[in-house]
């Protein structure tokens, strides 16, 4: 019997030792045991970072739609599998059985199949957190289509760029969404995205807010009645091991968001391995990861890892807020929830609402608190820690990306000892490194570095969509034969990591991965900006928040800067979405470059943070003038 479930310290050693030293046999192991295959691998890995490539499991063929779904419904048929809790509390809560799901994902499949999707095409999912949306995904993944999921936060020229890039051939959107007390018109977005695609055949679309909108003959249908009509059994599409199963979207050093393309059978182990292990589930929990299908926790964790393993997973389509700050408290209880994983962000902003919120529930079902998506602070560990879990609940800090598909740094609740702001240990067959600046591995303890990965995990995304050069330029090409994070840590005395934060153009605001250059290349549209400049610094409740140095050209100067402000933001809005809008922008004269005209980040990172004591030598720069002049006007 291999080690699916790890539950104490020496045992994690132990295991760890062994999927390091032999990787092939730990992970054949594991993948015998615990899924179905309809036929075997000839090979457990082969992989060369430089080229690169990377494939597990090859050979084998599977369906992960039969491991999430069909081999339960024997022993877990009438068991809940998504438990779907509306935006609105009043509205009656959704519990899905395996057996409801299995009905629903085949005739969902079927529909697919009936408008023309194939083994291969791409399909964009612009859906609010309803069933529909873990539904298509499913779906897609049962007839072998690849899904490419749009979090529904996303303007339409985002939409209309991620669209095109992988040729979507299906759109599967909703009338609306509800988000709060507001509703946003997601089928008005479509339309407006889809102006600009004319790879899009189809566009089906899910009732949710029954908003009157207009739907284009020819191209738009209502997705219930083909769901009523569908046949409830869909044979699942034999998949290769090495098949794409996804592409998602995450923002890069470019103007253009990176299309990273994961595969099936090693994303299917490596996810459900760790769900197991990281939350430690057991078979009747109840586990709730507040996060949104359209980012990769809500992929790894909320659909595949969770559903593989026969668990019940939540769906929650609201906001923490509303109708006030105590609805994640009050579905705690009343779903009896027994794992709870959200992100840093969320925490800060519950705590600052006090503990009344959390004094008026019954949290006695929790378990396991699980944190991601951007370094949590000390203080946000220990209220968590103190008021969410009393102190009784282990906290998973869990370091990952969309890149590497599931968890990589991590406790293991109840065996790994927690240390608040550390990610402490890497998880079973993960292999990281420290690296300096010159390109060398930093040995030993109490040292920090940039974060790499040495050896292949089986989750790990294989390319960007049409573009492997890219993929290999940004992570394989910084350090030699290792996988480069893009992130900072440090190890300390016992070799626990502490991630502390990105090291390349990307900030994480309110958990969300943020480009630079895309948000720059909005700015610059605006007809007085003459140049951009954004930086993060540092905020109570999202972390970072961003800060735009602008230049104006000299149309722009005499103009209202409040008005200037406003349309900036607005620029972002529309061509990112709100969540990269700016809380602070600063016209300049110009900004400090260095003689070969690259922006300084580094001091407007500085003066941003109020951080103006040791800025640095400032006289190789070309203008060196600007540093004080950003200064003096600086907040
Ligand atoms: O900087 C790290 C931060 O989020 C980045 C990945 O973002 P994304 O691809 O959107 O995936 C987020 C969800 C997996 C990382 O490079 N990050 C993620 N988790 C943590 C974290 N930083 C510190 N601690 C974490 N637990």
């Amino acid at each position: 019997m291999s080690n699916y479930h790890i539950k104490h310290l020496e045992e994690y050693y132990q295991v760890y030792r062994k999927s390091v030293r032999n990787p092939e046999v730990f992970w054949e192991e594991i993948a015998e045991e615990h899924f179905l295959w309809r036929k075997k691998w000839d090979n457990v890995l082969s992989w060369d970072f430089t080229k690169p490539e990377v494939k597990w499991f090859e050979g084998a063929q599977l369906n992960i739609t039969e491991n999430c779904i069909d081999r339960h419904l024997y022993t877990r048929g009438d068991k809940t599998a998504i438990i779907f809790e509306p935006n609105d509390p009043n509205e009656k809560a959704e519990h899905i059985t395996y057996t409801q799901l299995h009905e629903r994902v085949c005739k969902f499949a079927n529909v697919l199949k009936d408008k023309g999707i194939k083994k291969g095409d791409r399909v964009c999912i612009y859906l609010p957190m309803i069933p529909e949306l873990a539904i298509a995904v499913l779906a897609c993944a049962r007839i072998g289509a690849i899904h490419s999921v749009v979090f529904a936060g996303f303007s339409s020229t985002a939409l209309a760029t991620r669209i095109n890039d992988s040729e979507c051939k299906m759109v599967l959107t909703s009338d609306g969404s509800y988000r709060g007390a507001k509703t946003i018109d997601l089928k008005g977005i479509v339309d407006e995205a889809l102006k600009e695609c004319d790879c899009v055949e189809s566009v089906l679309v899910a009732k949710r807010i029954n908003s009157d909108i207009d739907m284009k003959e020819g191209r738009d249908h209502w997705l219930q009645p083909l769901l009523d009509n569908a046949s409830e059994s869909c044979k699942p599409e034999i998949m290769n091991a090495e098949d794409p199963l996804f592409i998602l979207y995450t923002s890069g050093s470019t103007g253009k968001p990176k299309g990273m393309v994961h595969s099936t059978a090693g994303y299917m182990v490596y996810t459900a391995y760790t769900f197991k292990n990281v939350f430690q589930y057991r078979e009747q929990d109840i586990y709730w990861c507040t996060a949104d299908i359209g980012w990769i926790t809500g992929h790894s964790y909320i659909v595949y890892g969770p559903l593989c393993n026969g668990a019940t997973t939540v769906m929650f389509e609201g906001v923490p807020s509303y109708p006030d700050f105590g609805r994640f408290w009050e579905i705690v209880e009343k779903h009896k929830i027994n794992q709870f994983y959200t992100a840093p962000t969320a925490i800060r902003a519950l705590a600052k609402e006090g503990v009344g919120h959390l004094e008026k529930h019954d949290l006695s079902s929790l378990k396991v608190l699980g944190t991601v998506g951007e370094p949590i602070n000390e203080e946000a560990w220990h209220w968590y820690d103190d008021n969410v879990g009393k102190k009784k609940a282990p906290i998973v800090d869990t370091w990952w990306q969309t890149e590497t598909g599931g968890i990589m740094i991590t406790p293991i609740a109840f065996a790994t000892p927690t240390k608040p702001t550390y990610a402490t240990l890497p998880f079973i067959g993960i292999q990281p490194a420290l690296m300096d600046e010159s390109g060398n591995e930093i040995k030993g303890n109490q040292v920090d570095g940039r974060l790499c990965i040495k050896f292949p995990w089986p989750s790990m995304a294989r390319t960007i969509w049409g573009n492997h050069q890219r993929y290999k330029d940004t992570y394989f090409s910084a350090y030699e034969n290792k996988y480069f994070t893009g992130d900072g840590a440090l190890r300390d005395e016992v070799g626990y990591y502490r991630i502390t934060g990105r090291v390349d153009d990307v900030i994480i605001v309110s958990g969300h991965n943020l480009g630079t250059a895309p948000i720059e290349d909005a700015i610059n549209e605006h007809p007085a900006v003459a140049e951009s400049a954004i930086v993060g610094f540092p905020h109570d409740i999202k972390g970072n928040a961003l800060y735009g140095y602008v230049t104006l050209k000299e149309t722009g100067e005499g103009r209202n800067q409040d008005n200037l402000r406003n349309e900036i933001n607005q620029l972002i809005t529309e061509q990112i979405g709100p969540i990269a809008k700016l809380d602070k922008i600063q016209f300049t004269e110009g900004l400090p470059k260095t003689r070969s005209g690259k922006i300084m980040r580094r001091i407007l990172r500085k003066i941003a943070s109020k951080d103006i004591s040791n800025l640095g030598d400032t006289s190789t720069l070309l203008n060196p003038e600007v540093v004080q002049s950003i200064i003096d006007n600086a907040f």
